[in-house]
């Protein structure tokens, strides 16, 4: 019966329907219960207590769906609240900073780094910290870029304004010589074209979301949770709110339909402690 648990994933919004369309790839069998907190996205532009008040509640939902485990499909709250739910919960909770990292570092030679993200992932230097942690080596140079989180939600993914934004968000990362450069918010993979073309064909981007899926992979399979089943898994989604583009943008983010989408009370999910 445990093993059939689902997967549980949050995000503050639609971003880390990226994630749910790389554990989906990697574990197709494993069935998934999104909620994405669409009502107070962004969490970037927030306080770190304010992210750790709502983290707390996201994971609760997700909890109550009896859920096997815990993806932090944000970058946001994995730089900020990722211990306190490790400490508050007994089921394993995954977040996006630590495979990030680890696959930044595998992929970079020179270990000159760049790392993108929200004003919150990047003024709390999450993946400037885990990467050093790994490699006291590695020069890393970080850049929040708030913008892109609007723009891959208008689905703005070869716009005009998006490569302009992109060259001002860049530029001073393109001086300096870095060979790799972290997606460091579940939005950016949307926008990837456009930042591969202004930070140049020979930097590697990383998308955490692909790196996270693998470590899903293991750690169900270290506690012995992964599902027997052959069929393909079932996909839940919650929202705390359904804007009018919610289907056409969360489409695009997770590359198929959607389907089973329901709002939930957002003054319930306040309660939750
Ligand atoms: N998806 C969030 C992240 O990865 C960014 C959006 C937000 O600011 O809430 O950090």
């Amino acid at each position: 019966m445990e093993k059939a648990k689902p997967i549980g994933v949050f995000d503050s919004g639609i971003g880390g329907l990226t994630v749910v369309r790389q554990i989906a790839s990697t574990l197709p069998n494993e069935s998934i219960v999104y909620f994405g907190d669409t009502a107070r996205v962004p969490y970037g532009s927030k306080s770190n207590d304010t992210v750790i008040e709502y983290a707390l509640q996201d994971a609760h939902f997700l909890i109550e769906k009896n859920v096997k485990a815990i993806v932090v499909a944000c970058n946001t709250v994995s730089a900020i609240a990722l211990n306190v739910l490790k400490e508050k919960f007994t089921v394993p909770i995954i977040g996006m900073i630590t495979p990030g990292s680890q696959l930044a570092l595998k992929h970079s030679r020179t270990k000159r780094i760049g790392v993108i993200g929200t004003r919150a992932t990047i003024s709390n230097h999450a993946y400037l910290n885990e990467l050093k942690k790994n490699n006291s080596e590695v020069e890393v140079f970080e850049k929040a870029c708030p913008l892109f989180v609007p723009l891959a939600e208008e689905g703005w993914i070869d716009h005009e304004a998006t490569k302009l934004i992109a060259e001002e968000y860049l530029k001073e990362l393109r001086d300096l010589n870095i060979d790799t450069l972290v997606l460091g918010c579940t939005h950016y993979p949307i926008l990837a074209k456009i930042i591969q073309e202004v930070i140049g064909s020979e930097v590697k981007l990383i998308d955490s979301g692909v790196a996270s899926a693998e470590v899903v992979r293991q750690e169900i399979n270290r506690i012995g949770l992964e599902t027997n089943s052959h069929a393909l898994g079932y996909q839940d989604f919650y929202v705390s709110d359904i804007p009018t583009t919610f289907k056409k943008v969360a489409e695009l983010f997770l590359g198929q339909s959607i389907l089973n989408v329901k709002k939930i009370d957002l003054e319930e999910l306040q309660k939750k402690q």
